[in-house]
């Protein structure tokens, strides 16, 4: 694991950038694995810059989101669908034929997981995956006690993930109580992967995902076990990894 210890969020948000446009110059075709929240918000944001001052090209690059609520559709402005339009999508030239997220409307759930881990393969694996983490140490919506072999799979999100991801409804009732998330497995066959965390509130699920046993308990913890992370947090999130 090579770690990043950045001052502020701003910080966390260029150094992501700065990986991100990295990988999108080295290999204008990439599969990138894309996670929504309040973490990625600034990254994607000098990304924008970016693509704007003519210094990136996303018109090859290939996107796939982590996850969806079920039961919003991808014109609800509550669904991550919206959120990647509006934070990312609107702004630069990745074609929308090639944005990917699982659909939260889909009938079926079960077949739209197996949909989505056949459409995974058919790009040939993701090259960089972006992560947030969750206080309870969630990766995705892969929830603590979630087995690490599962690839895209129905969840029951946890109370703490819903008070969590309240402040993007009007209320916690509004929340959605199933989501659809890539699992632990489809995150560890990425080739490469970048974790970024900013706050106080991570800081105990950083913590354990660094320097604790590998456990589902924590499922970010997985993480010590793949061959190319890269964390970039704060001095909030890493207070307390020594
Ligand atoms: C989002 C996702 C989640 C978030 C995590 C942190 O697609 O998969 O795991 O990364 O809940 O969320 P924020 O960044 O809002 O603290």
């Amino acid at each position: 694991m090579r770690i990043y210890r950045v001052k502020n969020y701003d910080a966390m948000s260029r150094q992501a950038a700065n990986i991100i446009s990295a990988q999108i110059i080295l290999k204008p075709d990439s599969v990138l694995g894309l996670a929504t929240g309040s973490t990625p918000i600034g990254a994607y944001r000098q990304l924008i810059d970016r693509y704007r001052m003519g210094d990136l090209d996303f018109s090859g690059i290939r996107s796939v989101n982590l996850d969806e609520y079920l039961g919003l559709s991808a014109d609800d402005p509550r669904s991550y669908a919206c959120f990647m339009r509006k934070n990312l999508f609107d702004a630069i030239n990745i074609k929308p034929e090639n944005t990917f997220i699982p659909d939260g409307c889909a009938t079926d759930p079960t077949e739209e997981c197996a949909r989505y881990n056949q459409l995974i393969r058919a790009l040939g694996g993701i090259d960089l995956q972006l992560l947030g983490i969750g206080n309870n140490g969630h990766i995705g919506f892969n929830e603590p006690g979630d087995c690490f072999a599962k690839e895209t799979h129905p969840v029951r999100l946890t109370e703490n993930t819903i008070a969590a991801n309240a402040r993007f409804f009007s209320s916690v009732e509004e929340v959605p109580k199933y989501a659809i998330s890539t699992g632990i497995k489809n995150i560890m066959q990425a080739k490469r992967i970048l974790l970024i965390a900013s706050g106080t509130a991570k800081a105990e699920a950083l913590f354990s995902t660094i320097c604790g046993p590998i456990t589902p308990a924590v499922p970010a913890s997985i993480l010590q076990l793949h061959e190319n992370v890269t964390i970039v947090a704060d001095e909030a999130a890493l207070a307390l990894v020594p």
